[in-house]
């Protein structure tokens, strides 16, 4: 297998590329990462493989998603690792523009996420998901792919983007993947680099908890009861702060209500200096 793939940092060289494939009958989907991967990633591109002929990995940490006191200048990069990372999951082509290329001069238009960004994450980034729409936007315009493959990690992005796909019009499907956890049950991350040793061995308590949650919820607990109980154990196996638990409909993110709707659980906490999110389904009963 070779290592490597062809990387390409212009949108002219992209179209070319990828016009060339679509002229000649293929079907491309697109898997966009900001770099620093995990097997996470790559399992989202070995999903782009079994849904279309090209597989895309978009490599671009996207400034306009960070609030200035956020965590741009730390965020993990290593464009050599991650080349070598995609080269064994048989990528087709990496976009990897910079941020000039993809913001130049005049840059001055942007995507206005819509309700489903307006609280959770939207509450503590307020920014954050009109970054995330905006280049979203542009990354679909440019590869122009008929998939897009973004893992359930980031539950609240995927219910954004959804929403602008649908009020946009934007000709792509958008694709879900489960999220990839270590054995302890934590969700693999680009941020858990940032954790130190002891940091590492608490956050597996985020998802423990989170799965409480689930289960007490699932089996006829209050709401209330549940995510409460969950923030002091949170608190109580070293979370330095707690920024929600919330069980929302699984669809809208809208606060949960009524019987027979999917539920999903939701959780931001921090480990010191790293804020860490997960989510998980609310089983009902079949
Ligand atoms: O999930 C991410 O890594 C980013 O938010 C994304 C979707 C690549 C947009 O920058």
């Amino acid at each position: 297998m070779s290592d490597s793939i062809e990387t390409v940092r212009t949108v002219q060289d992209l179209r070319r590329i990828v016009e060339g494939w679509q002229a000649s009958g293929k079907t491309v989907a697109l898997v966009p990462t900001m770099g620093a991967l995990h097997t996470g990633h790559l399992s989202l591109v070995e999903l782009a493989k079994t849904k279309a002929d090209k597989a895309v990995v978009s490599v671009f940490v996207n400034p306009t998603q960070f609030a200035p006191h956020e965590d741009l200048e730390r965020y993990p990069r290593d464009e050599a690792g991650d080349m070598k990372k995609l080269a064994t999951v048989a990528t087709d082509l990496v976009w990897s523009p910079s941020v000039e290329e993809m913001y130049p001069g005049g840059f001055s238009t942007g995507v206005k996420a819509g309700s489903a960004a307006s609280d959770l994450e939207g509450a503590f980034r307020p920014q954050h998901f009109d970054g995330v729409a905006t280049v979203c936007c542009k990354l679909f315009n440019q590869v122009r792919p008929s998939i897009a493959i973004f893992g359930e990690k980031d539950y609240q992005q995927l219910a954004v983007l959804r929403q602008m796909v649908k009020d946009l019009n934007i000709p792509v499907t958008l694709v879900a993947a489960p999220t990839k956890r270590e054995a302890s049950g934590l969700a693999l991350s680009s941020r858990n680099a940032y954790l130190s040793d002891a940091e590492r061995a608490a956050a597996p308590a985020l998802f423990a908890a989170i799965s409480d949650v689930a289960e007490r919820v699932a089996g006829g607990t209050a709401i209330t009861v549940a995510t409460v109980s969950a923030v002091e154990t949170l608190r109580a196996a070293g979370f330095t702060k707690v920024d929600y638990v919330e069980i929302r409909d699984a669809e809208t993110l809208a606060p949960a209500a009524g019987a027979n709707r999917p539920l999903r659980v939701l959780a931001a906490a921090w480990l010191g200096k790293t804020r860490l999110i997960d989510n998980v389904a609310v089983q009902t009963p079949a």
